[in-house]
């Protein structure tokens, strides 16, 4: 029997990873491989038995799986390390699914990890046109002063350009040398929370994402994860399309 056989690019939209026409421009770019090859024509057709990546990412047609993990500290955002440490995809062997992490946080960082197979919604998750709103809880040796605090607020210049206007709340002032604020920001650019403190000379102690847009850590003990449910990841994605 012959089989079915799709144009790459239905075969890439399918699978939930972008629009077709966004598929057609990711095609050409040389951003997608078939069975391990580099394609830039845009008719070839793909069939199931096709091993497709596009930006070295495996196309699934698995059920979406969205995932809230409380990753704790001491574990890397990555599906595989060099180095051989912890991932925190090595919670999720037993979901036999092939999960990626949405964004990512540091070694030492704790709270909110979404994973997913679901391209689409990565995506929306972590494009910064999206604007997706984070806080984190921060714990610092020394003192953010009132005046640095303002600054925080409306934008400080850190190496790779002014930050965006960002929430801050000040949970404990220990009058010792250490201080817990919230930091709420919507950009994601690497090692962003620390580097804003590192700007005042301030080192962080603890970090840990205790808030994803609407979503929170109730319920969940470090190392622990849920599914998200279907009207959770709609919302994410409609307050993502929001801004
Ligand atoms: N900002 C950081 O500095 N680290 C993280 O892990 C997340 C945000």
């Amino acid at each position: 029997m012959e089989m079915e056989k799709v144009r790459l690019q239905k075969a890439i939209s399918q699978a939930g990873v972008t629009s077709r026409r966004k598929a057609e421009t990711m095609i050409a770019e040389g951003r997608v491989t078939v069975n391990g090859k580099t394609v830039t024509e845009l008719g070839t057709k793909v069939a199931s038995v096709d091993r497709i990546e596009v930006d070295g990412v495996p196309l699934t047609t698995e059920e979406r799986v969205h995932i809230l993990y409380y990753k704790p500290a001491g574990e890397i955002s990555a599906v595989e390390d060099d180095r051989s440490r912890n991932t925190v995809t090595d919670a999720f062997k037993e979901l036999d699914v092939r999960l990626y992490p949405v964004g990512r946080l540091d070694y030492d960082t704790s709270g909110i990890l979404l994973l997913t197979n679901d391209g689409e919604f990565t995506q929306y998750m972590t494009h910064p046109k999206y604007k997706m709103r984070k806080t984190y809880r921060v714990k610092i040796d020394g003192i953010l002063k009132r005046e640095q605090q303002k600054e925080m607020r409306t934008g400080i210049m850190l190496d790779d350009g002014k930050t965006a206007r960002a929430g801050l709340r000040v949970i404990r002032d220990k009058k010792d040398r250490q201080m817990i604020l919230e930091l709420t920001i919507h950009e994601g650019r690497n090692r962003q929370v620390r580097r804003m403190f590192e700007h005042f000379g301030l080192n962080v102690v603890k970090l840990t994402r205790i808030q994803y847009d609407f979503l929170n850590l109730n319920g969940l003990a470090e190392g622990e994860y849920r599914f998200l449910k279907p009207f959770e990841v709609k919302k994410l994605i409609s307050n993502a399309k929001e801004t």
